[in-house]
C-alpha cells in the first residue's frame, strides 16, 4: 500500500515570524489530533528550514521539506541551494519540477532529472510534480504529455531510486484558481500514471509509490479527492496557509 501523504507548499509567502507562527499553530493542532497514519510534510522558503525543521522535531509524521534545489551539485552558481546543502539541514523531502518552477523559471525535463538525481543521492525524496497545461488537456492529449513528463524525466531511474519518489499530479490550470479538476478527471489521470508505473516498474513499486493530487485542494473538497482509488495524499498551496484549514485537509486523509 502507498503511504497516505498530505504535503504543504507554503510557496513565496510570510516572512520569518508568520512562518513560525504557522508552523506552531499547525503543530498545535497536530499534538491534539494526531493522524499519524499520514505523512505531513510542511514545505517552506529556503531560509526558514532550518528553524521550522527543529520546531517539527518530535512531531510524529511531520516532516520539513524545500521547494526547490539546483540542478548542480557545487560551485560558481550564485542563488542556487544544492541538495546537499539541504542534507546537511537534515531535510528530508524536496519538491523538483512544480509548474510554477517550470513556466516562470524555465525548468525542463533535462534539468530536473538532475535534481531528482542530486537528491536521492543526497538522501532527500523528491516530490516530483507533473500536469499539464489548459491547452492540451482541451486538445484531449493530457494524458500523453503527463506521461510523456515522466518518461523524459523519473522513469530514468532505476527501481530502487524511483521507490524513494512521491509523484504529484497537478494540472496547471488548477493551480491557485479555485477551479479543481473533476474527480473522473483527477481518477482519469492517476490511473493513467499508476499504470505507467506499472509498466516501468511492475505492480508492486506501483502500489507502492505515493501519487498525490494538488490544485485546488480545500478542506471541502479534500475527502472526495482522496477517496479516490488512485489518489494517496494531495499537495496543497494557498490552503496550507492556514493551520486550521491545512488539519482540516490532513484529516480528510485517513
Ligand atoms: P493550490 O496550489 O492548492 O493553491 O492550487 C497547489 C500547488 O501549487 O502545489
Amino acid at each position: 500500500m502507498a503511504k497516505k501523504i498530505v504535503a504543504a507548499n507554503w510557496k513565496m509567502n510570510n516572512d520569518e515570524y508568520s512562518s513560525k507562527s504557522l508552523a506552531y499553530e499547525f503543530l498545535k493542532l497536530v499534538s491534539r489530533q494526531n493522524n499519524i497514519e499520514t505523512i505531513k510534510i510542511i514545505c517552506v522558503p529556503f531560509p526558514f528550514l532550518a528553524t521550522i525543521n527543529l520546531m517539527c522535531q518530535g512531531a510524529e509524521s511531520v516532516f520539513v521539506g524545500a521547494q526547490n534545489c539546483s540542478s548542480h551539485d557545487k560551485g560558481a552558481f550564485t542563488g542556487e541551494v544544492s541538495a546537499n546543502m539541504l542534507q546537511s539541514l537534515k531535510i528530508p523531502y524536496v519538491i523538483i519540477g512544480h509548474s510554477e518552477r517550470r513556466e516562470l523559471f524555465f525548468e525542463k525535463n533535462k534539468d530536473l532529472i538532475k535534481k531528482v538525481e542530486l537528491a536521492i543521492e543526497n538522501n532527500i525524496s523528491p516530490i516530483f510534480c507533473c500536469g499539464e497545461p489548459l491547452g492540451i488537456r482541451e486538445k484531449n492529449n493530457h494524458i500523453d504529455y503527463v506521461i510523456n513528463q515522466l518518461e523524459e524525466t523519473v522513469f530514468n531511474l532505476n527501481t530502487e531510486d524511483f521507490s524513494r519518489l512521491i509523484l504529484a499530479y497537478e494540472p496547471i490550470w488548477a493551480i491557485g484558481t479555485g477551479k479543481t479538476a473533476s474527480n473522473e478527471e483527477i481518477q482519469e489521470m492517476h490511473s493513467a500514471i499508476r499504470k505507467s508505473i506499472t509498466k516501468k516498474y511492475g505492480s508492486s513499486i506501483s502500489q507502492k509509490t505515493s501519487v498525490l493530487y494538488g490544485g485546488s485542494v480545500k478542506s471541502v473538497n479534500a475527502k472526495e479527492i482522496f477517496d479516490l482509488k488512485d489518489v494517496d495524499g494531495g499537495l496543497i498551496g494557498g490552503a496550507s496557509l492556514n493551520a486550521q484549514e491545512f488539519i482540516d485537509i490532513v484529516n480528510s486523509n485517513n
